[in-house]
């Protein structure tokens, strides 16, 4: 088993509307890995798919190598799932709160006391366990909800906006706590529209917008490819004068690489991808008349994946 979530595919339509659009995410054991989209992108929708409480229209995904549709048992025995909603829960203490759900999973008695208190200890919850569910803060909740996703010890957590509604502080309490999960040998898949979200603790991020997936990767993957870098492209008489441009501005700092493109026509066009500033730029353009080097145009592109991002993020960033 190469991945302990993955899907291949996934499509989840209501009536006409798709709302999960061929979506193929790859998670590795042990991961911290961010679904990351703006509201409505179809994150939910997948979480559900994959805890066995939806079913897809077409697709299919294993967790821990278990088919969501035929294993749903294994499946749902390797998982624990934090759904966006609390719920409500009168009358009902901390402790109670967790005794309940260790029951539905036939923990025995004795042994959900302790387990209890292992797990009030690990989301810091100790100090609260004879007071009210609904007199704890959206923070304490979260962690309480955390905790109560724990109480069979699975393998892999699934968790739909764990840092929705909180404020800076438990924000980043929740963030420790999936760090000290994934310690613990725990994979973990979480969504959130937050950017910020995923920055810190993240192993994998897959970013998707209207159920489709835009880019996934490890950090250092996404990193490389969010960096914010031009391209410049540039217009000269033909391959011969595109060789020379690529020998002047392949030395200059910052330009990571220089394709040449052969347009119909006779004309090249050199494209250079560069992560340096303005002044970066007018230094190419200063580099390439020195070399006496005759162009026909020099402008810079957004490039296609840098502008989907955009549009995704200008959704995300709060
Ligand atoms: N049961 C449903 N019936 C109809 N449309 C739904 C249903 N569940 C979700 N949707 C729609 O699917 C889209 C994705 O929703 P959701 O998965 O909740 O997105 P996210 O969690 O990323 O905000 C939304 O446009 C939502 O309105
Ligand atoms: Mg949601």
């Amino acid at each position: 088993m190469q991945y302990m979530i993955e899907t291949r595919e996934l499509v989840k339509t209501f009536g006409k509307f798709t709302a999960v659009d061929g979506l193929s995410i790859t998670v590795p054991p042990g991961a911290i890995y961010g679904f990351v989209g703006p509201n409505g992108a179809g994150k939910t929708t997948t979480m559900r798919i994959l805890t066995t409480l939806t079913r897809p229209t077409s697709g299919t995904a294993t967790i821990g190598g278990h088919d969501i549709g035929a294993e749903r048992r294994k499946v749902r025995r390797m998982i624990g799932y934090m759904p966006d909603e609390f719920g409500v829960y009168d009358d009902l203490r901390v402790w109670e709160y967790l005794d309940f759900f260790a029951a539905c999973y036939d923990i025995a008695r004795d042994e959900r006391r302790r387990l209890i208190a292992d797990l009030l200890e690990l989301v810091e919850l100790s100090h609260r366990r004879e007071d009210m569910v609904n007199e704890l803060s959206k923070g304490l909740k979260q962690r309480l909800s955390l905790a109560r996703t724990l109480a069979h010890d699975p393998q892999v957590l699934i968790l739909d906006e764990p840092a929705s509604g909180l404020d800076p502080r438990a924000r980043i309490e929740i963030r420790e706590l999936m760090v000290e999960l994934a310690k613990m040998g725990k994979t973990i898949f979480f969504s959130t529209h937050i950017l910020a979200d995923v920055e810190n603790i993240c192993t994998h991020i897959g970013i998707i917008e209207g159920g489709k997936m835009i880019m996934q990767g490890d950090m250092a993957e996404m990193k490389a490819r969010l960096t914010p870098h031009r391209v410049i492209v540039v217009t000269v008489k033909d391959q011969a004068v595109a060789e020379q441009v690529r020998g002047v501005v392949g030395g200059i700092v910052g330009v990571l690489d220089v394709d040449i493109i052969e347009p119909k026509g006779g004309r090249s066009r050199v494209q250079i991808q560069f992560n340096g500033d303005d002044d970066g730029v007018a230094l190419i353009n200063q580099k390439l008349n020195q070399a006496d080097i005759l162009i026909y145009s020099f402008s810079e592109e957004v490039r296609d994946l840098e502008a989907l991002f955009m549009g995704v993020t200008q959704g995300i960033v709060t």
